[in-house]
């Protein structure tokens, strides 16, 4: 088991990795956005590339440059990148919903700039779960990964995701801290599956996604057996 081994064990496989916050519309001006910076999805994507995977690279708006050697497929609303996902979904062996995906959207977007005037109340809906749908129309041996934001109960909360969205597994995140998460290069947090919970600890992004990666490859050799 050498650097060679480390290095190339995802070649064969596709992975499709979603980055970025998704930005919904309120007019022609405004949208509705969060703080992810796309860094997390992205750092992934570099090293699923290192390991000889094919990367499909789904991304909402970021100020990052694309990973060598992957496709970047470039979105903007929640429903685009539902669409994108949903239509290269096939081809992938490995899932990685790293994307910070809006949970809600204007129920009619305003078609004229809104003016000034008010109190003014936004009227929103909420948006489909792609991972949701992901597990829902996933092939089998589709290993799917879901990433977790909480700012309380981590552990409770993210085992409690874990089961409910039905994913292979959970990458846990604090995001309520300033030293991690939101556009943060460092990041720590846990890798949860049904079997149990290992910590990611405070590292680089680049080296919390190869652990990621590690984790992932693990589970999917575990399976094939
Ligand atoms: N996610 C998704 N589609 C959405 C919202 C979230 O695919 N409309 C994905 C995220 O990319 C992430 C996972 O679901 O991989 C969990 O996202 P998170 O925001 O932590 O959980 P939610 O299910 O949205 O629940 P809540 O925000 O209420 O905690
Ligand atoms: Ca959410």
């Amino acid at each position: 088991a050498g650097a060679l081994e480390k290095a190339c064990n995802l070649t064969g496989e596709t992975v499709l990795i979603t980055a970025g916050g998704t930005r919904e519309p309120i007019d022609p001006v405004r949208f509705i956005g969060n703080r992810s910076s796309g860094k997390m999805g992205y750092a992934l994507a570099a090293q699923a590339r290192c390991r000889g995977a094919r990367v499909l690279l789904i991304s909402a708006p970021t100020s990052l440059p694309v990973p060598e050697g992957c496709e970047l497929i470039s979105v903007t609303t929640s429903e685009e990148m539902r669409s994108a996902v949903l239509a290269r979904l096939a081809e992938a062996s490995i899932v990685i919903m790293a994307a910070a995906v809006s949970d809600f959207r204007m129920a009619v977007t305003a078609s004229q700039k809104l003016k000034r005037e008010g109190p003014r109340t936004l009227q929103l809906e909420p948006t489909a779960d792609i991972l949701q749908e992901i597990v829902k129309r996933r092939n089998p041996d589709t290993l799917v990964l879901g990433f977790a934001a909480e700012t309380e109960n981590l552990l409770a909360n993210g085992r409690a995701k874990l089961l409910r969205k039905g994913v292979d597994a959970l990458v846990l995140n604090d995001v309520s801290g300033s030293e991690t998460g939101f556009d943060s290069d460092r990041n720590a947090g846990w890798f949860l599956t049904p079997e149990g919970t290992t910590e990611l600890p405070l590292s680089t992004k680049s080296d919390m996604a190869g652990r990621i990666l590690e984790e992932a490859a693990r589970l999917r050799s575990s399976r094939d057996q």
